[in-house]
């Protein structure tokens, strides 16, 4: 099997380098902070000391950072991956970032004859643990068939969207558009029952088997009634994909009116101190907007 780099070992990275390297995949890993690699070195990773080092060593590297400048800084910052690629090697971007960025970065790696697939994937912390990750691919075919092996380990849904680069973080922001969208309508359905008075747990376990049922309100409905805001999915990176979706939208003059206020909203989470918390803490807002307070066990928000 082939030797696969991995960069960035953040809440979704870790488990799904775990995944590959239980897979059978030697794996030569790196993360900024150095002590998120030790679990990987545990398992057997061999463990590089800048984004070049593993490119050094690793014809398909896969990175998985938080936003746009992260990806600029680990394929071509001070240490950067992009010196050390070689003709037809495969860069695959495993995070969400903006199908713009990722034309451009496809364009300056495609001048050294490297391959960038993005792969944005959806199915959050759970998901990445499982290797049941929905995984949605923009880039050439070729390369694309390369590299399947490896995202059939880290995903049960893995589609190519399209050959040009960007496809598949397009279909991240369609994803990004309706999972907002609901994950607000789980919020406000559940401060609708506690406002009323009903049991809120018992609404979303009536809701879960009819139509209104989505993961979302398995998962994140879950979240909301346990108040389990420990990220899953950090709030500011949910603020950057409705940003990326809103860009995307005002450059092509096309109104998502429904996105523009989840992405409202998610800025207010943002700025009541949420920003680190995972999304579904939107709840908050939502409560707070009732004039619900909040917090855990208060008087007027029994939990
Ligand atoms: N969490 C989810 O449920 C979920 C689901 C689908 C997609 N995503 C997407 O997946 C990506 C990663 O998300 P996550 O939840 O794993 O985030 P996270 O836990 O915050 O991890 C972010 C990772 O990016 C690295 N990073 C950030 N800035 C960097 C820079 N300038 N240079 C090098 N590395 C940098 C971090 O390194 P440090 O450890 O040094 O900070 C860390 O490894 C994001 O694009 C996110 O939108 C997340």
């Amino acid at each position: 099997m082939e030797h696969i780099g991995f960069v960035g070992l953040g809440v979704m990275g870790q488990p799904m380098a775990l995944n590959l390297l239980r897979a059978g995949y030697a794996l030569t890993v790196y993360n900024r902070t150095a002590a998120r690699a030790a679990p990987l070195a545990q398992a057997g990773a061999s463990v590089a000391v800048s984004p070049r080092a593993v490119a050094a060593v690793c014809r398909i590297v896969c990175v998985n950072v938080a936003d746009d400048a992260a990806v600029e800084a680990v394929l071509f910052g001070a240490e950067g991956l992009a010196p050390a690629l070689r003709a037809d090697d495969v860069v695959i971007d495993l995070g969400t970032t903006s199908p713009a960025a990722t034309r451009a970065h496809a364009r300056r790696l495609a001048q050294q004859g490297v391959n960038l697939i993005d792969a944005p994937v959806s199915g959050g912390e759970a998901g990445a643990r499982a290797g049941t990750l929905s995984i949605m691919a923009g880039g050439p075919k070729a390369a694309f068939e390369r590299v399947l092996p490896l995202l059939k380990v880290l995903g049960s849904n893995v589609v190519h969207v399209g050959e040009a680069n960007g496809s598949g973080q397009v279909a991240k922001a369609c994803n990004q558009i309706a999972v907002s969208a609901t994950l607000l309508g789980v919020a406000e359905a559940l401060t609708f029952a506690r406002r009323q008075g009903v049991d809120a747990a018992q609404v979303r376990a009536a809701l879960l088997g009819g139509f209104a049922y989505s993961r979302i309100l398995e998962v994140h409905g879950e979240r909301m009634l346990t108040r389990a805001f420990a990220p899953g999915f950090r709030a500011r990176l949910h603020q950057k994909d409705l940003g990326l979706v809103l860009a995307e939208a005002q450059a092509l003059g096309l109104p998502l009116p429904v996105t523009a206020l989840a992405a409202q909203l998610m800025h207010a989470l943002n700025a009541m101190g949420g920003a680190e918390q995972d999304s579904s803490a939107v709840v908050q807002v939502v409560e707070t907007l009732a004039g619900l307070d909040p917090r855990p066990n208060s008087p007027t928000n029994p939990l």
